[in-house]
């Protein structure tokens, strides 16, 4: 056990890093995907479940717990930790994202961003310094820069107004932070999809000497060849011996190409959203359960699975679940389609350490492709 805060390449194959971060709370390992617990739960999932499925860390979001239950009465109770019953690390989101996606009459300027709740219209006021203090009294592990993210396509100047506001809310947010060993705060790389704006928001965060850096701005609208491009551009500014967290992303066919160019963490609500509609993530691609052809399939999901929801039900029985709108429809797919990620990242890592990561996003692709009827 630790009571540091550090982070350590253990290999690497080609661009893919095989690392461990570790923490008081206990250790990640890298690359991983964080499953997404935004009010303080991974929806339809029971944390020992997830647990189970070798996630090391979960995500929560400022934003909606600042709403609900309120980051003081968290703290109150111990923490979101205790609060939730996940003892491991935490990551939380500084809530600037989900402001621009989900609030009311919101008004940015440079002191922060005031905006109306979702939920009941409510006025709130987030500031990096604000949401630093709201990220630490619901004790998060590991905490990110308030930061403003333009959806694209946008305007080259915008753009460069939105990153430079960001690195200036980094400078805030790292002060706000003060000097905290046992946890850590990233700053995050935006700059949209123009390559010099990339260039300068990394080398200028770099210059800031976070303890690791999330790589905000991307999947938000553009082709995956331009990400990879942003990717390609950025990575090689950011230091090696920092964790390297591209935040939102994605498919799997996503993060097997992000591992490729040097990204070390994940998120992304798509295995438990989509798994709440009815589609299944698995080693021959996806499956819409949803679709009439499969009302009279007897065959599980995935038979070779560990996951008993790939293994033990069929896929008529799971189509049935979503027709008739069960909740076990969806806490079967949410089950299956964490396993199938959380099994990807671990197939990953595993080719990593044993140098045949070509071979297995090669063969994992054609697994993709080829289907399985
Ligand atoms: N989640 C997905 N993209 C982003 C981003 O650019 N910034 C933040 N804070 N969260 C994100």
């Amino acid at each position: 056990m630790t009571d540091r805060f550090s982070f350590h390449l253990l290999g690497t194959d080609g661009g893919a890093r095989r690392g461990e971060i570790r923490l008081p709370r206990g250790a990640i390992r890298t690359p991983a995907f964080m499953p997404v617990g935004t009010a303080g739960t991974v929806k339809a999932m029971y944390p020992d479940q997830v647990r189970a499925l070798g996630a090391d860390i979960i995500l929560g979001n400022t934003y909606h717990l600042m709403l609900r239950p309120g980051a003081e009465r968290v703290a109150r109770l111990g923490g979101l930790h205790v609060f939730a019953n996940w003892p491991h690390p935490i990551l939380t989101d500084s809530g600037g994202f989900q402001v621009m996606s989900l609030a009311q009459l919101r008004k940015l300027d440079e002191t922060g961003v005031t905006f109306q709740s979702h939920v009941d219209g409510s006025r709130h006021v987030l500031t990096p310094e604000r949401s630093v203090e709201i990220q630490l009294l619901l004790d998060s592990d590991i905490i990110m820069q308030l930061d403003e993210c333009v959806r694209l396509p946008a305007e080259e100047a915008e753009v460069a107004r939105a990153m430079r506001l960001s690195l200036r809310w980094a400078e805030r947010s790292k002060r706000a932070f003060g000097e905290r060993p046992d946890r850590a705060i990233f700053g995050i790389v935006q700059g949209g999809d123009v390559a010099h704006l990339r260039i300068e928001s990394a080398r200028e965060l770099a210059a800031m000497d976070f303890p690791g850096y999330s790589v905000g701005g991307l999947a938000v609208g553009e082709p995956q060849a331009v990400m990879l491009a942003m990717l390609e551009t950025t990575n090689p500014v950011l230091p090696a011996d920092k964790p390297r967290y591209l935040m939102g992303v994605g498919t799997p066919d996503d993060i097997i190409e992000s591992v490729a160019r040097g990204i070390d963490m994940f998120d992304c609500v798509m295995p438990t959203r989509a798994g709440r509609h009815g589609l299944a993530y698995t080693r021959f691609g996806k499956i819409n359960l949803k679709n009439a052809r499969h009302a009279e399939d007897s065959r599980p999901l995935d038979e070779a699975s560990d996951c008993p929801a790939a293994r033990d039900y069929s896929r008529a029985y799971l189509h049935h679940l979503f027709k008739t709108d069960e909740m076990l429809g969806a806490m079967l797919l949410s089950w299956n389609n964490l396993a199938y990620y959380q099994a990807l990242m671990a197939g990953i890592r595993a080719a990593i350490d044993e140098r045949r990561f070509e071979d297995f996003r090669r063969t994992t692709k054609e697994g993709w492709e080829r289907g399985d009827l």
